[in-house]
Order: structure tokens, then sequence, then C-alpha cells
């Protein structure tokens, strides 16, 4: 077994994509197992931005074959657009890329769905999705009349016929919902999605066999999670997560590979914590903390560009997310980004207005909702940590902020960012 796991330990953007790209030369695959086009990884290569979205970090390396998996939702032309952006890069993807044939499409309704819960006064509560069309594709999958799945379109007459019924149904609904709603053209749509699916016919395969014969092979496989686990529809933040298990809990049913096959599993964290969209955030800091953190760790969203909301670590979150996920090390991100901050705050407990303790973080959104974290506060370092490239290059102020976060979530921290770059990266394995 060389298997591995890649999960966010908060609410995502924690810069998994640089840590999967750094593990690559590991391995032989990288799997993506759930989520769609709202996820964004931006990888930095000698010099060299790339913005990945639904195509697995591995892309950037010849020699790797990426996954795209079962548990994935994919929105057609957002595939084939990366595909021919990743081609103007200079990305040659030949035989590399395995699109499963049980994934879930994303139609144009869906967007239209989504933009109803959104954006309509009528909708009862705003999440502040992505507005990929994720929630509703989802909804479609576990509901099962309306789902299609890439294999579908492989079927053209049943698909046609299947697609008109399903379409006059939804033009009904968001006729009714939507007073300005342009009802779809099921002819129109089945005619573009089947020209989609010719230009895919070379990805599209049973990824579950790929990936079995794979492993039969002794290939090493990265699973690669996209959101972070605090997003977990099962296990997150709900209502206010992503529509899939975002977690390491997502790996087994989003891929068809059983975790027994994984030994590797690393949870991936900033230094502090960042969230997007609507949702509790106990450690936020909506004052000049937070707005010098947005600044200088340029936390702005890589899909739809909206700022993000920023505040301290919060342990209690990580223990609880790294509990869930599995995670056996932690790869610290961004912490140069917390530099020339007199003092750095890490909630170590929640309690509520009253005083009385809350030792774990609560499942419900009301209660979720009430926690007011307990901070330690922790000196700071006025150092530039970018040009570090081993431990002892870090502050003792910097190194002793590392060992405290180990100790609040209980798993030490094998890797340490310090800038977008492969170079900037220091592995921890003595010496502490
Ligand atoms: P959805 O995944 O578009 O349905 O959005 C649900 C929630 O997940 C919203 O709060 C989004 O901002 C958040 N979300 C989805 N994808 C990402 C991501 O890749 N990074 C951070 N937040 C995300």
């Amino acid at each position: 077994m060389a298997s591995t796991c890649v999960v966010g330990l908060q609410w995502g953007d924690e810069a998994k994509g640089k840590i999967v790209d750094l593990l690559c030369d590991q391995h032989d695959a990288v799997v993506r197992y759930q989520g769609g086009a709202n996820a964004g990884h931006t990888v930095v290569a000698d010099g060299v931005t790339y913005k990945l979205s639904l195509m697995p970090t591995g892309i950037l390396r010849q020699g790797i074959d990426c996954v795209i998996g079962n548990g994935v939702v994919i929105h057609p032309p957002a595939l084939l657009e990366e595909v021919e952006a990743l081609a103007r890069q200079g990305i040659a993807i030949g035989d590399r890329l395995h699109v499963s044939d049980r994934a879930h499409v994303i139609l144009p309704y869906h967007l239209a769905e989504e933009r109803l819960t959104e954006e309509s006064a009528i909708a009862a509560d705003h999440l502040g999705t992505t507005r990929r069309g994720i929630g509703p594709c989802y909804r479609d999958k576990v509901g099962r009349v309306h789902g299609v799945r890439v294999g579908d379109l492989y079927h053209p007459d049943l698909f046609r016929e299947r697609l008109d019924r399903i379409i006059a149904y939804k033009n009904r609904l968001l006729t009714a919902m939507l007073p300005d709603f342009e009802p779809f053209d099921g002819r129109a749509v089945a005619d573009e999605y089947l020209g989609f699916a010719a230009r895919l016919r070379p990805f599209a395969c049973d990824t579950v066999t790929w990936l079995h014969q794979a492993l039969g092979r002794g290939r090493r496989l990265l699973f690669e999670g996209a959101q972070g686990s605090l997003l977990d529809v099962d296990h997150g933040s709900y209502p206010y997560v992503t529509s899939s298990n975002s977690s390491a809990a997502g790996i087994a049913a989003g891929s068809g590979v059983p975790t027994r096959h994984i030994d590797r599993w690393i949870g991936v964290v900033k230094a502090y914590t960042t969230r997007v969209g609507g949702g509790p955030f106990p450690t936020e800091q909506d004052n000049e903390v937070g707005e010098r953190i947005r600044r200088v760790g340029k936390e702005y969203g890589t899909v739809t560009g909206r700022p993000r909301r920023c505040g301290w670590f919060d342990a209690v979150a990580v223990r609880y997310a790294a509990r869930v996920s599995g995670s056996t090390e932690i790869a610290l991100m961004l912490l140069d980004v917390l530099s020339g901050l007199d003092e750095v705050r890490v909630a170590v407990a929640y309690e509520d207005d009253s005083g009385g303790s809350i030792p774990e973080m609560p499942g419900q959104l009301a209660d979720l909702e009430r926690c007011r974290p307990v901070y330690e506060t922790l000196p700071g370092w006025p150092d530039d940590l970018t040009g570090a490239r081993s431990w002892s290059d870090l502050p003792a102020a910097a190194r002793d902020y590392v060992r405290f976060l180990s100790k609040q979530i209980g798993v030490p921290v094998s890797i340490v960012s310090v800038g977008p770059e492969r170079r900037q990266t220091i592995v921890i394995d003595e010496g502490r």
C-alpha cells in the first residue's frame, strides 16, 4: 500500500492543491471523488500559475494519470474549457484523464434552480453557494428520477427521450417560480450535450474498474479532496455546507476504492481560518486583523472572486475535522501570512454566552452560532518567513506556534508551507 489522501480540515481553500502537487512524484494517479467546478485549486509551478477547478491537480505532471470519480458532478462545458485552457498553457492531457461514466452531469436547469434558491426572495434561506449548479445536481442524483450520468450521454436516443421529459417537468416548475424564466428547449439542450459528450468520449470510462486494475498493478493513488471537512454535507456546519462528503468520508463512495488501500492521511489547514459564503464562523475577525489576513493572504475566491471571511485558527473545529477525516499528519499552509502581527490567537475551546463550556464542535447550527471562542494568545513574529527552507530557519515564535497547533489538534504537523512555490515548503521530520 502506498496510497494517500489529502483533505482540507477547515472550510475549504486550504491550499490542498500545492500539497497534492508536491506529492505527485510519489504517486501514479490523482483521484477526485466529490464536488465539481465549485472547487478552485491554484498551483504555482516554476513561476507559472495554473487555475484548476474540476481537473485533478496531477494533470500538471506528465506521467500522472488523473481520475474524476463517480462522486464528482460534472459540468461538461466547464470541464472542456479547462482541458482547452491547459492545452493553451502547454499541458498535454493525452490519455491521462479518466472520467467516470457514473458521475452525474450538471445541466442548464441546475443553474436556474440554484438561482431560484440563492437569489429569489421566495427562498427561505440563501447559503451563499458558488452558483455552479452543484447542489441541484446532487439533489437530482439522490432523487433519482431526474439524475443524468455521463454514461447516459452515450445512449443518444434514450438520453433525448428522457431529457425531454425532465425538461418539461423543470420548465413547469421554474416558470411557476421564476417570473422572468425562459423555458429550456429540450432538443437544443440535448444537441448541445451530445456535442459535449462526443468531445469527452476519449476520457469517459468505468473508473472503478480502472482504479482497481491500477491498484492490482501496484499503482499508488492520491485522493484529492475538494472543499474542506467542515463543508461536508454530513459532518460539516449543516446547512452551510456543500452537497457532498468533502471530508475523507467521501473517498470510498465517490471513487469505489475502499479506504483500506490508503496508508497516509494528510489533513491540510491554513495557519488561520477562512470561509466563503454564509454560515457560522466562531473565530471570524471582522476587523483590521481579518482585513490584514485577507490582504496579505490574497484571500479572494478562486472560483467566484468573492472576498473570503478571515479569522484566527480554530483548534476546536480542526480537532473535530481531523477526527472525522482520520488525519494522522497535518500540512500547515500560509504560515508566512501571519508574519508581522504582534500576537497570534488560537481558539482552544468554546463557551456559550453565559460562560458555560462547550467542549466539542456542536452538530446543530443554533448551538454553533452560540459558540464564543476561548483564545490562547501567543507572541507573533516580525520576520518574513517566505525564504525559510528548514525548521531551523523559522523564528522561535513561529516554531512555538506550529508546536502549539500540533498539540491542540492532537496530530503532528509534518509539512509547513511559507509561500505558493514548490520550494517554499518545509518538511518536518526530526530536530523538533
Ligand atoms: P456549493 O458547493 O456551490 O453548493 O456552495 C456551498 C458552500 O460551500 C458555500 O458556502 C460555498 O462558498 C462553499 N464552497 C464550495 N466550494 C468551495 C471551495 O472550493 N472552497 C471554499 N468554499 C467552497
